[in-house]
């Protein structure tokens, strides 16, 4: 384990030496492309560097994926040498301002988040300045501008939220222009600066639009966007779901319900909340007859060992696992069908082993984990067994309902299987009341009609009076 950890430790260290040095290296080369690039190569060098090494350290610190998936930082830096590459394609045809500046930041902002975005925007502002010999007034615009739109439109789930992005940063582009020409240098306002400022936005915005697919394709980190497609039900893999597993299927739209309403409540990803659930037993469409939801009174774990028992029940994580790779299905997807049963025990099966005298220890019966390591996949491990639990109450009420949520979240908590995943106490109170309201809605018993003639007609002259 410590030998684990070391060679953790170095692969972290040497990642972080290419990151500080080797990368603004790069960029700098690339961006030197670019004609009349007067400002000299160690300057930039260093100026580049200095950017570089307190962005990628904020992000490296605030954004939690980034050191759950190595995913993150080779698309975000793939991602800047692609913007830095086109560079000087955009300074010779259109000069300064017409660097792609804004089409990395949005790209990073619409698959990694805010956070990530200002870090990107402080990066390729400044190589964009080392293009621009060093000019106070292209940094103050291009990171002005790209941090501005990026947290002015807040969150890309639409896709005009991305034309919303590009004309704020037309709008703060042109802003900025106006006020800096004319405040150092009155009467000298550059028409073809102004335009190109403000067209640059929407190039960058079709090129981001164009290119985000491959993306998402290549890093599986998808966008909202993306997400939003591959929640639509068409994906052969649920429809396969709901043929050879009708039950689970039923199963995942209702946890998909819960949790969509238990992120947005919490301000987690409601997206991902509720595309995630549709994929989460996606391994039950290996052997489904032998998980409960699509049973039809033969059980066949019946007449199989209790270490069969588990071993079968536990495929269905691994199976999912080699499916969602093969599809290429998000990564935070597959968290969420690694992590839903975390590293607890398939309790019936080791009391039935218990029951037939076998030497087992609680651990021979646990899933592979890991526990859920982000607020959503908490969010699934929690839903997946209330939302059974609460299928076994046999007359089910509101107060039934909120009691068997509320036992089955402490159990969990109190197994520490939520540790990892960030959900705090107020988030858990906050997803019990959610998971209640969806699940009171769907389970709680229907008011019966009368039977009796004499009792109708009690009720038909109550309703008339
Ligand atoms: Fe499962
Ligand atoms: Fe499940």
């Amino acid at each position: 384990m410590r030998i684990l950890n070391l060679k953790k430790t170095i692969f972290e260290k040497k990642r972080m030496y290419f990151y500080y040095l080797i990368i603004p290296f790069l960029l700098l080369i690339e961006g030197r492309f670019s004609l009349d690039v007067n400002i000299s190569w160690i300057s930039s060098y260093i100026l580049i560097m200095a950017a570089n090494s307190v962005s990628f350290s904020w992000i490296n610190n605030q954004v939690k994926l980034f050191k759950i998936h190595i995913e993150y930082f080779w698309t975000y830096m793939a991602i800047l040498f692609l913007t830095v590459a086109l560079f000087p394609i955009g300074y010779i045809l259109f000069g300064v301002y017409g660097l792609p500046v804004f089409f990395g930041v949005l790209l990073v902002a619409v698959i990694m988040g805010n956070e990530s975005a200002m870090a990107a925007a402080v990066t390729l502002s400044t190589v964009a300045t080392v293009v621009g010999n060093g000019s106070f007034n292209v940094f103050a615009v291009y990171i002005i501008s790209s941090i501005g739109a990026v947290f002015l439109t807040k969150k890309f789930v639409r896709r005009f939220d991305f034309s919303k992005a590009s004309l704020w940063s037309l709008i703060i582009t042109t802003s900025m222009l106006l006020s800096l020409e004319i405040g150092f240098y009155p009467y000298q306002i550059h028409l073809k600066d102004l335009i190109i400022g403000g067209m640059n936005p929407f190039f960058s915005m079709f090129l981001a639009v164009g290119i985000l697919p491959y993306v998402e394709y290549l890093s599986r980190i998808y966008s909202d966007i993306g997400l939003i497609e591959l929640g639509n039900l068409s994906h052969p893999l649920l429809r396969e779901l709901s043929i050879k597993a009708p039950g689970t299927y039923f199963h995942s739209v209702v946890l998909s319900n819960m949790c969509e309403n238990a992120a947005q409540r919490i301000g987690a990803n409601y997206v991902l909340g509720r595309v995630g659930p549709y994929f989460h037993d996606i391994g039950k469409i290996r052997r489904p007859e032998f998980f409960t939801e699509n049973q039809h009174g033969v059980n066949p774990h019946d007449s199989i060992s209790p270490m069969m028992n588990y071993f079968v029940v536990v495929s269905h994580v691994k199976f999912g696992e080699e499916l969602s790779k093969k599809y290429r299905l998000p990564l935070l997807v597959e968290d969420m069908i690694k992590e839903h049963h975390g590293t607890r025990m398939v309790s019936f099966f080791y009391q039935k082993a218990l029951s037939e005298n076998l030497n087992v220890s609680p651990d021979d019966f646990r899933y592979p984990g890991p526990k859920p390591r982000t607020k959503e996949s908490g969010i699934v491990m929690l839903a997946d067994s209330c939302e059974a639990a609460v299928r076994s109450l046999k007359s089910p009420t509101p107060s039934k309902i909120r009691n068997m949520i509320e036992e089955i979240v402490n159990r969990i908590y109190n197994e520490r299987q939520l540790d990892d995943s960030g959900l705090t106490l107020k988030d858990i109170d906050q997803i019990v009341e959610e998971f209640s309201k969806v699940l009171s809605a769907m389970y709680k018993n229907r008011i019966e009609y009368p039977k009796n003639p004499k009792e109708v007609e009690r009720v038909i002259k109550l309703a008339k009076m």
